[in-house]
């Protein structure tokens, strides 16, 4: 079995990948994505976004990293692939499920999903691009309005060549909205003879079981799940018993010092904001102590609520 933690762009950055992996048997981590126009973007783009390049492409703890690109132009997508495996990612991933519109009249991620040949193009165009024996792969959504293409779409990433397929379970226009419709992945893994990761509402070990048994796959990617239950991939993997609040607690606290102490303090009170809004989904206290932190709006403040929390809990 495979547990993937997900790429998801502003929050899981390299510190949260480095606290996760740290204490998560994950097979892989996937960067936000780097977000390609028609150009092969400098060196510092990717070390920026994945400093985990200067470490072997691996997290602190040793967890593969993959970089992820999101972009429309084939030739421009293979271009900066190279360069992902040249600077040291282990393997690239192409982003067809960002929700988001247009960027400089450049499409991406979930609005290709309508056009199943421009998929194929970009996939074969990287695959063709980067060394064989570097995976090249994809992370699609069931498709863009409806999900009338979500096989044209996983064959034509089979057909371009790609080493495995990602499939989030729902259409752009469903949104992060429950359900996730793993029975289409199901009809997925069937049908194609490369590994189909499923991704979409796995928020317990129990829920990864019932993916697992759904749609056949050995292969889980888990995204705000992964956040709201920081250790969920270890329970998955291993059976390990779910953090409690202090477990978590204390992990925020570590979190917290690595953040201060890194390039990323500024965005410190609206990260740690951001991350109880998942962690209030798994804990009851979450949401107490948010309700107190949300009225602050400075590092110093909220750090002082934090610790005052922890010692007397601790
Ligand atoms: C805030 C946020 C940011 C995301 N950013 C990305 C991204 O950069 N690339 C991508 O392929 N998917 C992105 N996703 C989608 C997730 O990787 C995942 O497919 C989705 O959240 C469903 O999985 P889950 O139910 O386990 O969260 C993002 C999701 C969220 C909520």
């Amino acid at each position: 079995m495979r547990v993937i933690l997900a790429p998801m762009e502003g929050v899981v950055d390299d510190h949260m990948r480095d606290i996760l992996s740290a204490i998560n048997p994950f097979d892989l981590v996937v960067t936000e994505f780097v977000r390609v126009v028609n150009q092969l973007l400098p060196e510092k783009v990717f070390y920026k976004l994945c400093p985990e390049l200067l470490n072997n492409g691996l997290t602190p703890s040793g967890t593969p990293v993959r970089v992820q690109l999101l972009g429309q132009e084939p030739e421009w997508m293979a271009q900066n692939a190279i360069r992902a495996i040249e600077l040291g990612s282990n393997g690239v991933d192409a982003n067809f499920g960002c929700p988001a519109k247009t960027v400089n009249k450049s499409k991406g991620g979930a609005v290709l999903l309508q056009y199943p040949d421009n998929i194929y193009n970009i996939v074969k165009a990287m695959r063709e691009a980067v060394p064989s024996h570097q995976p090249v792969t994809a992370k699609i959504r069931l498709g863009y309005e409806d999900k009338s293409l979500f096989m044209e779409n996983a064959l034509a990433v089979y057909e371009a060549g790609a080493s495995e397929l990602a499939i989030h379970a729902r259409s752009k226009t469903d949104g992060y909205k429950p359900p996730a419709y793993w029975e289409y992945i199901t009809e997925v893994r069937k049908r194609l003879p490369i590994p189909v990761i499923a991704n979409g509402e796995i928020w317990n070990a129990a829920d990864a079981k019932r993916c697992m048994d759904v749609t056949g796959c050995d292969s889980v990617m888990i995204g705000r799940g992964a956040i709201s239950l920081p250790n969920l991939g270890d329970t998955i993997k291993t059976g390990a018993a779910p953090y409690t609040w202090l477990q978590t607690l204390t992990l925020l606290m570590a979190y917290t010092e690595k953040e201060l102490n890194g390039r990323k303090s500024d965005y410190y009170p609206s990260r740690i904001k951001q991350w109880f809004s998942y962690l209030n989904r798994q804990y009851p206290e979450a949401d107490a102590l948010f309700r107190e932190l949300r009225i602050y709006k400075t590092t110093e403040e909220i750090v002082k609520v934090l610790q005052q929390t922890h010692q007397s809990l601790s």
